[in-house]
C-alpha cells in the first residue's frame, strides 16, 4: 500500500495537520503512532483532538496505558510505552471496534493486539522544529483518508 509523507517545520504546524485530521474521523478508526521521545507523538494527539472536539486538555498517559475522552467522538489514547508482556490481554479489542477514535503510541509493542486496518504514523526527528512524517494506511478507509488529507 501507498506511503504518505508530510513535512511539518513547528509544533503549530503537526497541531493543526493532527486538527484537520481529527476532523474527518470516524468511529471505529484506528490510528498508531511511533517515533523516539520528544517525535510529537502527544503534541500530535492534542492536536487531533481538537479535530474531534475534545475539550479537555490531553495529557500523555504513560502511567495510565489508557486515558478516556470525551468529544463529537470519544478519544481513547493509549500509551503502552511501559507494557512489559506483549502477549497479556489489555482489553482493547472492545474500544478498536468501538464507539470512538483510538490512538495507540508506541503501538509496535503491541503488534500482535493491533486491529488489521489501521493507519500507521511515525515521526521523525529532523531538527530541532522539523519532523518528518511517514503515513502508512492498512486499508481502504485509512487509504482514502490520506488522499484526502494530502
Ligand atoms: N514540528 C514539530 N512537531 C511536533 N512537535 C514539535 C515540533 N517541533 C518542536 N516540537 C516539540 O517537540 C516536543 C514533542 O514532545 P511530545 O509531543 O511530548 O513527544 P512524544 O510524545 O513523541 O514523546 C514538544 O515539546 C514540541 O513542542
Ligand atoms: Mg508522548
Amino acid at each position: 500500500m501507498k506511503t504518505f509523507e508530510w513535512r511539518s517545520s513547528s509544533a503549530e504546524e503537526t497541531d493543526a495537520f493532527a486538527e484537520r485530521l481529527g476532523s474527518l474521523l470516524k468511529a471505529g478508526d484506528v490510528l498508531t503512532l511511533e517515533g523516539d521521545l520528544g517525535a510529537g507523538k502527544t503534541t500530535f494527539t492534542k492536536g487531533l483532538a481538537k479535530g474531534l472536539e475534545v475539550k479537555r486538555t490531553v495529557n500523555s498517559p504513560t502511567f495510565t496505558i489508557m486515558k478516556e475522552y470525551q468529544g463529537r467522538l470519544p478519544l481513547y489514547h493509549m500509551d503502552v510505552y511501559r507494557v512489559e508482556d506483549e502477549f497479556e490481554d489489555l482489553g482493547f479489542d472492545e474500544y478498536f471496534n468501538g464507539d470512538g477514535v483510538c490512538v495507540v503510541e508506541w503501538a509496535h509493542l503491541i503488534a500482535d493486539q493491533l486491529p488489521e486496518e489501521r493507519l500507521e504514523l511515525s515521526i521523525n526527528y529532523v531538527g530541532e522544529q522539523a519532523r518528518r512524517f511517514e503515513l502508512k494506511p492498512k486499508g481502504e478507509r485509512y487509504e482514502l483518508l490520506c488522499e484526502e488529507i494530502f
